[in-house]
């Protein structure tokens, strides 16, 4: 079975305080009774890493995670942050290629694929975002943007490599907009990007935990979670509150 995955990205959000304050909260609340097999990512800014790690450290559900690492070991890149550092102080996952990244610091597929291979090298897993604009979806071209994605990032590894990543499909137009894909839109590109894997990996494509992000809230998570290619799901806005992130959590 696949494994089943909520993450949630905090983006530029909290101070470390707030950070430490919404961590307690989510392990008081969703601290025990999570189904089991479920797996809770707190991606956190990079200050606030080391001091969450400690928190959820006795939960084991719950686990670490990036938004970004640089494509390189070390060096002079001021301001970086390297994989070898994020797994000094146990990150397990880093988010690469979100669509704000994509957008704004001008990462492209090329790139991608060095981060890609930067994160695997240092036993965490990437999890690895997707997603095409409203107008690429209006011109009919979403299904062949999307899968370029994957193949220009990811298909250099191997099976055992590929097997460790992550997918998450966020279409832009979902993102921080309250306008969710529909079930309907969601497994259709997931069962896609499980097809597309599985024409180059094989049966090790059923093994891959495609998540779904964009708009995920209480509301809506237990429908897009319950689509038969959707393993769970990558959330913004609604995982900074403690209430609402422990019912996205529950729903799945
Ligand atoms: P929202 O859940 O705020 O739409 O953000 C989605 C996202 O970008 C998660 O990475």
């Amino acid at each position: 079975m696949r494994q089943k995955i909520v993450a949630g990205n905090w983006k530029m959000n909290k101070t470390l305080e707030e950070g430490l304050t919404l961590t307690s909260e989510l392990t008081n609340m969703a601290g025990d009774e999570v189904r089991s097999g479920v797996q809770v990512v707190l991606c956190t800014p990079f200050i606030h890493l080391a001091a969450v790690g400690k928190l959820i450290k006795s939960y084991s559900h719950f686990a670490l995670g990036a938004q970004n690492c640089h494509q390189q070991v070390s060096g002079a890149y001021t301001g970086e942050i390297s994989a070898p550092m994020l797994q000094s102080i146990g990150v397990n996952y880093v988010i690469l290629g979100h669509s704000e990244r994509r957008q704004y610091f001008n990462e492209g597929n090329d790139l991608l694929r060095q981060k890609v291979d930067q994160v695997l090298a240092h036993g965490m897993r990437p999890i690895f975002c997707c997603g095409e604009t409203l107008e690429q979806r209006e011109q009919g071209i979403h299904l062949d943007f999307v899968t370029n994605q994957l193949s220009e990032s990811l298909f250099h590894l191997d099976n055992e490599a590929i097997g460790r990543v992550v997918i998450a499909y966020e279409p832009i137009w979902a993102i921080g907009t309250g306008k969710t894909a529909s079930t309907a839109q969601a497994q259709e590109m997931h069962a896609l990007l499980r097809k597309h894997l599985a024409g180059k990996y094989g049966q090790v494509a059923n093994s891959i935990s495609i998540l779904y992000g964009g708009s995920v809230n209480a509301g809506n998570a237990k429908e897009l979670f319950a689509c038969p290619d959707v393993d769970g799901g990558l959330v913004g806005g609604a995982s900074l509150k403690s209430r609402e992130f422990t019912d996205i959590i529950k729903s799945i």
